[in-house]
């Protein structure tokens, strides 16, 4: 079958099937195009045609990295960097030689064994937001989105290059984090723009321009005073290990304004993803008090009363890190990836694809497959992401980290820092739902509950 067979929404002339997608809310857009057209379906966007891809035998094809590739394109990439700079992992090209450098200085420092050595930095930042909610006044509310973005801002920072934010000392962002959340609009505001559009807002670019500068000459200073410090620098960060870092194939280091593009990257990608998980995750315990009070349990048996969780107790908090897995399952927050074929291609024994078709692989659909996850697959329940469940799944099935040699470097780092804090916060604390929230999801470059507000009380057993 063709291209012209795919089935799809009919497309208007000029607009395509922008009437068809909800700007507000483009997964649950997806998801009921999905459910209407099926595993496989056409999209007419103002960047040109584009297949949404969710059903198990196809993906299974498209996860094979020897006949497809990571598509750069949409959100961060349309923040292209000047002439002669670089850009981060997450939007160069495969083929580009300074993403197979950095990759591979950059697995071992973002490995599970590395993680030992960025927990005591984890707790440092997970302490303070417990200080801040254990001082707070009886029905005074918590903002849980934006608590947590200033706990995974903050970590990424300190574990990356030793700069400290200070969010949870501050009412309003961090001018850095001003900086890059603007510019984050403006890739996402770039997204729905014709090309003519954007050229034509010159404001717009000069800001961009403002932006850009201001973040890069704040983490060239880091770097220069890292540098400064030569054979005296602690270089056990994700820093540290960049400026010593050799790759063994080339037997070459990182340049400079790479190791910059690494460190922003880092920030952008490590910090919204991981707090939107843990905003859902609060979410659907607080709504679910018998997978809470389970959860609790083993912070409880595991944690104890200790101050300063070990990475060993981390690792031990296994039903709170399915309660995140089962989170990321529901509500990926990287709801989707794109990949091309480097030649024609047919998937699922079907679909015939010329090189380098546009495919998005759409994880929210997939992840709810009944023939999958039984049933019961659009509800919430951490048994789905039971560690025996997971170990006999097709990987293909489940992709919150996206896919193969191009997934998520930094997974191991969301997922320690997330059960840590999770498992911190249920072993003191009892969350309270008084405005019985009702979930709302805002979506921008990634996806988070939005005024999802609670109040918490530090539990009487723990005071
Ligand atoms: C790539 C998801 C946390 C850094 C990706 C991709 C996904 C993803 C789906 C693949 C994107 C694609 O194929 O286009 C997530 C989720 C997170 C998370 C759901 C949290 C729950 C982090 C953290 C960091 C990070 C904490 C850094 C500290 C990166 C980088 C890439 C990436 C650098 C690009 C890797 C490459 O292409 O070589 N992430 N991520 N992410 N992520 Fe994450």
């Amino acid at each position: 079958v063709g291209l012209d067979e795919i089935p799809g929404p009919r497309a208007l002339p000029l607009l395509g099937n922008i009437r068809d997608i909800d700007l507000a809310a483009p997964i649950d857009s997806l998801l009921r195009l999905a459910r209407e057209y099926g595993p496989i379906y056409k999209l007419s966007t103002p960047t040109g045609d584009r297949l949404v891809v969710s059903g198990p035998e196809l993906v299974a094809d498209l996860v094979d990295d020897a006949r497809f590739d990571k598509l750069v394109t949409g959100g961060l990439s349309e923040l292209k960097p000047r002439s002669g700079e670089s850009v981060g992992l997450f939007s160069s090209k495969t083929q580009d030689p300074l993403w197979q450098r950095a990759h591979s200085i950059l697995m071992a420092p973002f490995s599970l064994q590395a993680m030992r050595g960025y927990t005591p930095m984890m707790v440092d930042i997970a302490e303070q937001l417990v200080e801040k909610w254990t001082r707070l006044n009886p029905g005074e509310e918590v903002d849980i989105p934006a608590d947590m973005t200033r706990l995974t801002l903050d970590t990424i920072a300190l574990c990356g290059f030793g700069y400290r934010f200070n969010s949870f000392y501050r009412d309003t962002p961090h001018p850095f984090v001003e900086a890059m959340m603007r510019m984050l609009a403006e890739a996402q505001a770039r997204t729905t723009q014709l090309p003519i559009q954007t050229r034509l807002r010159i404001r717009a670019q000069r800001q961009l321009d403002e932006d850009r500068d201001f973040l890069n000459a704040l983490v060239d200073r880091v770097i220069a005073e890292r540098r400064a410090q030569g054979d005296a620098a602690d270089n056990t960060d994700l820093l540290g290990r960049m400026l010593t870092g050799v790759d063994k194939a080339s037997g070459e280091g990182l340049p400079d304004h790479n190791i910059r593009a690494q460190c922003i990257t880092f920030l952008v990608a490590g910090h919204e993803t991981t707090s939107g998980l843990l905003s859902f995750a609060l979410y659907y315990l607080l709504k679910n008090p018998r997978y809470l009070e389970r959860a609790r349990a083993e912070a409880d048996e595991i944690l104890g009363t200790t101050a300063q969780p070990t990475f060993d107790q981390v690792q031990r908090l296994r039903y709170v890190r399915q309660v995140l897995q089962e989170t990321l399952r529901l509500r990926p927050t990287v709801p989707a990836f794109n990949r091309y074929p480097y030649r024609d291609e047919v998937i699922g024994g079907r679909w015939a694809l010329p090189a380098h078709t546009s495919i998005t692989v759409f994880t929210p659909a997939l992840h709810r497959d009944p023939s999958v996850w039984g049933a019961d697959a659009e509800e919430f329940n951490p048994d789905h992401t039971a560690a025996e469940r997971m170990a006999d799944l097709p990987p293909h099935l489940y992709l919150p980290f996206g896919t193969g040699q191009r997934a998520c470097i930094g997974r191991q780092f969301a997922l320690q820092e997330a059960t840590l804090a999770l498992g911190m916060l249920l072993q003191r604390f009892q969350l309270v739902d008084h405005l019985d929230y009702q979930l709302h999801v805002k979506q921008a470059l990634t996806v988070k509950p939005e005024d999802f507000r609670i109040q918490v009380l530090l539990r009487p057993d723990v005071r």
